[in-house]
Formats: C-alpha cells, sequence, structure tokens
C-alpha cells in the first residue's frame, strides 16, 4: 500500500517538475514536493507506526525517492536558469552600459526672464502678467495714443478679424498695456515687471522679428521720481551682467510717458571704450522709459495729479542677444535645435 502510494507520488512529482518553466513553478513544486509539509513527508512522519521490518523496507524506499527528487530537481533548476528562454528576460544584467534618456533643457528666453524676474525680485517688485490678444483699447487708448494719430503708425499691428462687443482686437505689440490692467486691480504704492510676448506686423531681419519678448517696469507712489527709475536700471544692469553698469538718458517720446527717454547703458563688449557693438561711442541703446502720463492714471481710474510713477520697457530678447552674444533675433523663435541646444 504505502508502497504504492511512494511510487504514485514519485511518477506525479517527476511528470510535474518536467513541466516547470520558470523559478515561480519551480517553487511550488518544491513545496508540494520537498517541504516539511508535503505529502511526502507525512509518509515519513508515519512510518513510526509500521512493524521493523517494514519500517526498513517502506524507509529505505522513501529515503531513496526523496534523495531522486531533490536530485531531480536540482538538474532542474540548473537546466531553467542556463536555457535562454523565460529567465533570460528576467536576468538583468548589470554591465550592459545604461540607456541615456534625452532631458530638456529652458529656452535661452526663458532662462533670462527667470534671471531678471530673480532680480527685480530681490528688489521688491512682484511679477505680474496680461493676455497676448488685447483689445484696441488696452493697446492704445488707455495709453494715450490719440485716434488717427501718426503715434499709432509707431506700431506695426497685427489686427484680429472681427469685432468682440464694442472692441476690436490686436496681437499686442508691447507688453504697456499690462500697466493699465495692472493698476485698474492694484492701489498704489506698488512696483512691478511684466515679461512678455509682444507682435509686430514687419518686415524681418537679424534685429526684427514679428513675435519677440519685452520687459516692461512700473513703479508707481506718491513721490516716485527719475531719480529712482535711474537708480533702479543701474542696480538691475550690473546684477544682471555682473559688473558696474551706467546707465544714461535721452530726450524721445511716447505718448504714455511725459517726460519720455530713451537710455542707454556702458557697451558690456568694451565697456565704455568705444567698438563696433556700440559704434565707437561706447553706449548701447537699451529701451524707452519715462514718467507715467497722468491721462494713463485716468485711463486706469486713478485721480488726475494724485501719484507719479516711471515706467520702462525694452527688449529681452535682445537683453539675452547681448548676454549670449547671438546676432539674429530670429533665431529664438525658429525652433532650430541646434541653435536652442547651445543654451
Ligand atoms: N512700449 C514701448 C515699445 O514697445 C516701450 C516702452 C517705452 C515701454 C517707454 C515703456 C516706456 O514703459 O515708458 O516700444
Amino acid at each position: 500500500m504505502l508502497e504504492e502510494k511512494i511510487v504514485g507520488i514519485r511518477t506525479r512529482a517527476l511528470e510535474e517538475l518536467a513541466q516547470c518553466a520558470d523559478a515561480a513553478q519551480l517553487k511550488t513544486w518544491e513545496n508540494s514536493y520537498l517541504s516539511r509539509k508535503s505529502e511526502f513527508n507525512q509518509i515519513l512522519k508515519d512510518l513510526k507506526n509500521l512493524s521493523p521490518e517494514e519500517r526498513k523496507k517502506i524507509g529505505s524506499l522513501a529515503n531513496e525517492t526523496r534523495a531522486m527528487l531533490e536530485r531531480a530537481y536540482g538538474e532542474r533548476s540548473a537546466a531553467l536558469l542556463s536555457s535562454p528562454t523565460a529567465w533570460e528576460e528576467e536576468r538583468i544584467d548589470v554591465t550592459l552600459p545604461g540607456k541615456k534618456f534625452p532631458l530638456g533643457h529652458l529656452h535661452p528666453i526663458t532662462q533670462v526672464q527667470a534671471r531678471i524676474e530673480d532680480i527685480f525680485v530681490s528688489m521688491g517688485f512682484a511679477v505680474a502678467d496680461g493676455p497676448e490678444v488685447e483689445s484696441e483699447w488696452y493697446n492704445f487708448d488707455a495709453l494715450n495714443f490719440p485716434k488717427n494719430h501718426p503715434a499709432r503708425d509707431m506700431q506695426d499691428t497685427f489686427w484680429v478679424d472681427g469685432k468682440f462687443g464694442k472692441d476690436k482686437y490686436v496681437l499686442r505689440t508691447h507688453t504697456s498695456p499690462v500697466q493699465i490692467r495692472y493698476m485698474e486691480t492694484h492701489k498704489p504704492p506698488f512696483r512691478i515687471i511684466v515679461p512678455g510676448r509682444f507682435f509686430r506686423n514687419e518686415a524681418t531681419d537679424a534685429s526684427h522679428e514679428t513675435n519677440a519678448h519685452q520687459f516692461e517696469c512700473l513703479m508707481v507712489g506718491t513721490n516716485v521720481s527719475v531719480a529712482h527709475f535711474k537708480y533702479i536700471a543701474e542696480q538691475f544692469f550690473s546684477a544682471f551682467f555682473g559688473r558696474k553698469i551706467a546707465v544714461r538718458l535721452r530726450p524721445s517720446f511716447f505718448p504714455f510717458t511725459e517726460p519720455s527717454f530713451e537710455f542707454d547703458i556702458n557697451c558690456i563688449l568694451c565697456r565704455g571704450e568705444g567698438c563696433s557693438a556700440c559704434k565707437g561711442s561706447g553706449w548701447l541703446e537699451i529701451g524707452g522709459a519715462g514718467m507715467v502720463h497722468q491721462k494713463v492714471f485716468q485711463a486706469a481710474g486713478y485721480p488726475r495729479g494724485k501719484y507719479q510713477g516711471f515706467a520702462w520697457g525694452f527688449g529681452l530678447s535682445r537683453l539675452a542677444m547681448m548676454k549670449y552674444q547671438i546676432n539674429d533675433v530670429r533665431l529664438f523663435m525658429s525652433g532650430d535645435l541646434r541653435f536652442i541646444r547651445q543654451f
């Protein structure tokens, strides 16, 4: 009886072992046939109930069978381990070279913008934002561009088809409309910067692009003067270029400032000695600035004469060109990765 049972288990065990195809199946097999809880072990435990003769006979059969199953198990695991099938897929070859996943990085314009924001935030400025599709009111009227005045032609505008309500819409031609939007919802004193895109409908060349980046600065209070502008501009450019930079003002005209100026900084290539970049003058033209026109305050809902403020704006793209010595503004928005990857 017991003899037959042992032989039966052995036959079944060997058949099942031959079917095992991976580590998990081998483990299950080991549990059923070789572990302490196995059917086979149960038989060994019952040996004590047998007569001495029988115990001897069955005992040695059981021991032989167990040794045989252990050997078979060892051979089967070795065979599975060296076979190039399921095991191969699970194996990790730690000596293989790693796979490199391509990592992107920030666009040079974004990097320069982040640096500008850091410097201004450290001087107590907030960063503001506004829409790129802007109404004619915010882009022109509120900034004191008279209707049918040549000042409007200073901006070559992309008009958006159709009217929405009373307003016509444009792709904003500068970041200055955000001055009005911010003042409508905030009370002075405050100081903000507005980095962003602007659009001009004009022929492109190395220094003109239909879509570029600009940067607006606005500080309003009851005692803000041109001296604040000059000081903050000098602090900013010195921090940005990492050395002391002077700013100079020249009289100019913008509808939204009175008085208005253009401002220059020391040439960053020749440090003011005179070179081809600054056409020998030692100065580089940077942007426009001025004291906010009282009509602009009124358009934003402030009472006339109560506040003063300075505003300035310049090309963020141009600043990035100066920093990285890039000679064509069109490269930034070209989408050419050979260019982008250099930063
Ligand atoms: N918005 C002007 C432009 O796009 C730049 C500018 C000039 C901005 C003078 C200002 C400013 O805030 O005061 O050309």
